[in-house]
């Protein structure tokens, strides 16, 4: 019996972060550079149900049995299991590996449960539909952080640009002509669980005050759908500009991404804002494509870890 491989991409949210939690619309799109895989392959020796999983990077090395129930890897097998009314499963190895940095906001652990889903689904000869990968993704995504809007588990499900409002159906959106954004990472680890915990304690001692800066990026976001569809990236600049600045009014941002947001216009950006959960993890600028070089070079020399350059394609 063959092995069974996927990979799901990374991401990045380019409008909307917090504010999407509170039912405002939110844009984000798929980043391909970065991967989380899953392998999953009959193992012959093992006893009929087992499952040996490993996961490398996170010194992972157990027996699913020997995992809580809670465990983020063991719900993902879990609901696959449940889903396709598998009890004993054939004895399988699975195998975890990814390039997407924890805790930076590029939805590593939305990626890991879609790969894992997809791989051990097929293992068992009945692939979900993206519909059932992103549900099982979602209900992972409650245990790394209580209240998520499901918009990493869609993006990355999906791997297209997407229009995200939470529980509403899924819209990609048509990016009418592609554009390029520039991810620089502050190295600083930042689960989303810490940031979006401390925005709704905040939120609830003023509510009047989060709800105004909620519903001002949510009008950020639809008017960057707006430039998006009518391919004029070009006006997505001032909106991320705007939309950075609600962040740091939020209480997410930090002096490290701060500082890399300045850097990036001083560099040349079009726009710049810090993407995902905030406090550390990445921020994105938005770019020429001949500026690429240069000012990836800037936010490495200001103290970015790693910069990727991805182009930002519809349909
Ligand atoms: C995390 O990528 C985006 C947040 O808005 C959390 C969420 O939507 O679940 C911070």
């Amino acid at each position: 019996m063959p092995a069974f491989i996927s990979s799901a991409p990374g991401k990045i949210i380019l409008f909307g972060e917090h504010a999407v939690v509170y039912g405002k619309p939110a844009i984000a799109a798929p980043v391909t550079q970065v991967t989380a895989r899953a392998i999953v392959q009959p193992d012959p020796r093992g006893a009929p149900g087992s499952m040996h999983i490993q996961a490398p990077a996170v010194g992972l090395d157990a027996f699913l049995a020997d995992l809580p129930g809670e465990h983020p890897l063991a719900t993902a097998v879990n609901g696959v299991l449940s889903t396709l009314g598998v009890s004993r499963p054939l004895a399988c190895s699975l195998r975890i590996t990814s390039t997407i940095p924890v805790a930076s906001g590029l939805g590593s652990g939305a990626a890991v449960s879609v790969a894992l889903i997809r791989a051990l689904s097929a293992f068992l000869g009945r692939p979900l539909s993206d519909e059932q990968v992103s549900a099982l993704a979602f209900e992972v995504e409650k245990l790394h952080h209580g209240t998520p809007s499901g918009i990493d588990n869609t993006v990355i499900t999906y791997a297209r640009p997407v229009y995200f409002v939470r529980g509403q159906p899924i819209e990609v959106l048509r990016v009418a002509q592609p554009f390029t954004i520039v991810i620089g990472d502050t190295g600083i680890s930042s689960p989303t669980a810490i940031a979006v915990g401390d925005v709704r304690r905040l939120w609830q001692q003023t509510p009047a005050y989060y709800e105004a800066l909620f519903n001002a990026a949510g009008q950020i976001a639809q008017q960057a759908r707006q430039a998006i569809e009518a391919g004029h990236p070009e006006t997505l600049g001032p909106l991320m500009d705007s939309n950075h600045a609600l962040l740091q009014q939020m209480g997410v941002s930090s002096p490290e991404l701060d500082h890399l947001v300045i850097v990036a216009r001083q560099a040349g950006a079009l726009g710049a804002k810090l993407s995902g959960a905030g406090r550390g993890g990445n921020m994105i600028v938005l770019i020429q494509p001949a500026n690429a070089t240069s000012v990836s070079e800037a936010l490495s020399n200001a103290g970015a870890v790693r910069t990727i350059t991805t182009q930002i394609i519809g349909r």
